[in-house]
């Protein structure tokens, strides 16, 4: 029902107010849902770790089979945590707030908060900023959350041992550009067009909103993100964006 209606407020908008009216609904849909979710969710949780440890007295046979049931359970509550919370960061910033900043530092701070996890799995992260970068205007929550997308995603690619590469750059053509490259196995031909879809995962514990979410905060400064696959194997997807934010339209 949800995909109903998400497909339906995503559906081709004849106007920039319909389009406006639109967000707006999906926004307030989004946040009433993750907050109607989050609670029954939190004591779900509370109560299966409960009967884990009650069942960590039952007899052998039936513990041994409760295991994988737990196993299960916890899976898929971890599934629902990170759909809630896509949907909260989603609703959250309904509008842009637009800000003169410097691209390399919100780079370095996402690249500084993700190393640990991904040093964990032997992935290293390289950032390279050039000197002399041009003030980006956009809105520094919403930049950043698209960049942690993007590096989660590759993490996840990868899996175990590799590299990320976060390029940073500016072109004469006032665009910027922040590319977030990964030697994981690449986006095929076929889920190309549908991975920015609401709801597309591969993984188990996945919500599919992360890529659509980026797509949403390019769209919203009037940028856009694209993904290729590296001739050395991998995947890049590049977030471009104009140097001074969304242009009005008309
Ligand atoms: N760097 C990448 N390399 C290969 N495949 C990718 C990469 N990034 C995304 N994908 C594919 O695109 C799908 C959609 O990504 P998206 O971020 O929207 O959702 P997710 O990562 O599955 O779930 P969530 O972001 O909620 O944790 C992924 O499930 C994966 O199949
Ligand atoms: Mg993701």
């Amino acid at each position: 029902m949800v995909e109903k209606i998400l497909a339906d407020a995503l559906g081709p908008d004849d106007t920039q107010l319909a389009a406006e009216e639109k967000q707006r609904l999906l926004s307030r849909l989004l946040a009433r849902l993750a907050h109607e979710i989050r609670n029954p969710l939190s004591s779900l949780a509370i109560h299966v770790q409960l009967l884990e440890e009650d069942m960590a007295q039952a007899a052998p046979p039936l513990k041994a089979q409760a295991v994988g049931r737990f196993e299960i359970i916890r899976s898929e509550l971890h599934r629902l945590e990170n759909l809630v919370r896509q949907f909260l960061s989603l609703a959250a910033p309904s509008s842009v707030d637009l800000q003169t900043i410097e691209v390399a530092e919100i780079a370095g701070y996402v690249c500084e908060l993700l190393r640990p996890e991904a040093a964990a799995r032997g992935i290293e992260i390289m950032l390279a900023v050039p000197a002399g970068l041009p003030p980006l205007t956009a809105d520094p929550a919403q930049l950043k959350q698209a960049l942690i997308n993007l590096v989660i995603n590759a993490i996840q690619a990868i899996e175990r041992n590799g590299r990320i590469d976060v390029d940073v750059r500016a072109d004469p053509a006032a665009a910027f550009f922040l590319r977030v490259s990964d030697n994981g196995p690449g986006v095929s031909g076929e889920k190309r067009s549908a991975i920015f879809e609401p709801f597309f995962t591969t993984k188990s514990e996945g919500s599919g909103l992360g890529l659509w979410i980026v797509q949403q905060i390019a769209t919203a400064h009037g940028g856009v993100v694209t993904v290729e696959d590296r001739a050395s194997g991998g995947a890049a997807f590049t977030l471009q964006l104009p140097l001074r934010g969304p242009q009005p339209h008309g």
